[in-house]
């Protein structure tokens, strides 16, 4: 466990290149088991989450190896296809490798992944969508247990556009006979992400960032070196860190088109965006303007991933903020913390009221997950004083060295063991 000390009364300034993605590298990671010949990708970040997947991937047998910015994993040696009940217990996106782990044993034995900090997160949809591709499953004590050596390809109509659904099918059906269809399928750029990798690999896929995905089966891919997305949660954390502390951000190596809906929201508070081809500034002077609605919906709505660090900085705005969650039915946990901050909000049902007040005051808070945790460190960096932010290792499962990151901005966070 690991608390941070955020010093207050920073104003961000300067230039950083965005780490890749967190939920692109994840289900890559998983899609490295269907080649059967070593990968190498680029820009995967350091992050805990990745470091979980490795190890998991690790205890199925793979070889992985790391220099400088490459990482490669080797899947030729992989042989179990039980995957381990403590590190998976630790990292939810394990369940991706449910789709891969079967395409490429023909038989998978997860642990059941559970609820989190942000929800039930259910895994029913993943299910159905394997039993359409022939998988049997059984849920029994605390385990899932899937055959399917005879994978064949179908029509899944998601009921609801989940990433990880999607990405699980993807996988599953790189190597099911014939050919698969998935309908309301998630549109997030980290699955048109996962479709590049996976024709790197000589799989055949088209229409991610689409509702309608179409996989063609291959039995076996080959392998390939793939540069991984920007992250772009990561991305708009910084620029909001430049919104909140009336800073002067430029974030490098990003896809601005991406956070389009960020944009609009920061530019609504009354700062200066400026865009090129792979670079966003973010210029703010003076208090912010509030925003009067925002809903977080699948992509290309407003991503839920930034919900948290958009409330601590519409929590300093002039005026009233709504922000509706639709995505997780609780994450809005960070909301009682920023109040200990002095900051001023209410929350009915799956929505927040946020009537923003002029100075918050340092404090100790708790991050709670991943994105309420970033977000703290925003407010804190805003805030008269110091901020005291307890088990913020939660926040290290996303974000690459936060901590320099933001000494490079100006701002201090000191890490305390
Ligand atoms: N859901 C179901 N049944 C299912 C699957 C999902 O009811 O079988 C529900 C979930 O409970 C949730 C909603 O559908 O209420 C959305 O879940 P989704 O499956 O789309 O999300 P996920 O795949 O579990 C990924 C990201 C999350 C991100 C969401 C939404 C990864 C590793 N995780 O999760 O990232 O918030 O999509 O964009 O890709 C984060 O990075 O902090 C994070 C939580």
């Amino acid at each position: 466990m690991s608390d941070w000390l955020v010093r207050g009364g920073a104003v961000l300034r300067g230039t950083v290149s965005v780490q890749g993605s967190k939920n692109a590298a994840l289900p890559i990671l998983a899609a490295t088991l269907l080649t059967e010949e070593p990968v190498t990708l680029l820009n995967c970040p350091r992050i805990r989450d990745v470091e979980n997947m490795l190890r998991i991937l690790e205890s199925l047998g793979c070889t992985v190896k790391r220099e400088g910015d490459a990482l490669t994993v080797d899947s030729r040696t992989a042989s179990s296809f039980v995957l381990p009940t403590a590190l998976s217990g630790e990292l939810r996106s394990s369940i991706f490798l449910l789709g891969s782990v079967l395409a490429r044993f023909g038989e998978a034995d997860a642990p059941y992944p559970g609820g989190c900090e942000i929800g039930n997160r259910p895994i029913d949809l993943h299910l159905a969508g394997l039993r359409r591709l022939n998988a049997s499953i059984e849920e029994r004590d605390g385990r899932i247990r899937c055959r399917g050596g005879n994978l064949s390809g179908a029509v899944v109509d998601l009921d609801y556009p989940s990433v990880g659904a999607t990405e699980n099918l993807m996988l599953a059906a790189c190597r099911a006979a014939g050919e698969t269809t998935i309908k309301n399928a998630a549109c997030e750029p980290e699955i048109v992400d996962l479709e590049k990798f996976l024709c790197a690999c000589g799989f055949r896929v088209h229409g991610a960032g689409t509702p309608t995905i179409v996989i063609e089966s291959v039995k076996r891919g080959h392998g390939a070196t793939f540069r991984i997305m920007p992250d772009r949660i990561v991305a708009g954390t910084y620029l909001l860190g430049a919104a909140i502390t009336g800073g002067d951000v430029t974030v490098t190596g990003a896809q601005p088109e991406t956070v389009d809906t960020l944009l609009y929201r920061l530019k609504e508070c009354g700062c200066i965006v400026t865009q090129r081809a792979e670079s966003l500034r973010v210029q703010a002077g003076g208090r912010l303007k509030s925003v009067g609605f925002t809903a977080t919906r699948p992509y290309p709505g407003f991503p839920t991933d930034l919900q948290p660090q958009l409330f601590a900085a519409l929590s300093t705005a002039d005026g009233t903020s709504v922000i509706a969650e639709n995505v997780f039915e609780n994450r809005f946990r960070h909301a009682q913390e920023l109040k200990k901050m002095g900051a001023e909000n209410r929350i009915v049902d799956r929505t927040a009221i946020i009537t923003g007040v002029k100075r918050l005051h340092g404090a100790q808070v708790v991050a709670h997950d991943l994105r309420g945790g970033a977000a703290l460190v925003l407010a804190g960096l805003k805030a008269e004083g110091e901020t005291r932010i307890l088990r913020a290792e939660r926040i290290e499962r996303g974000y690459e060295r936060m901590d320099s990151v933001i000494a490079q901005l100006g701002g201090t966070v000191t890490r305390k063991e």
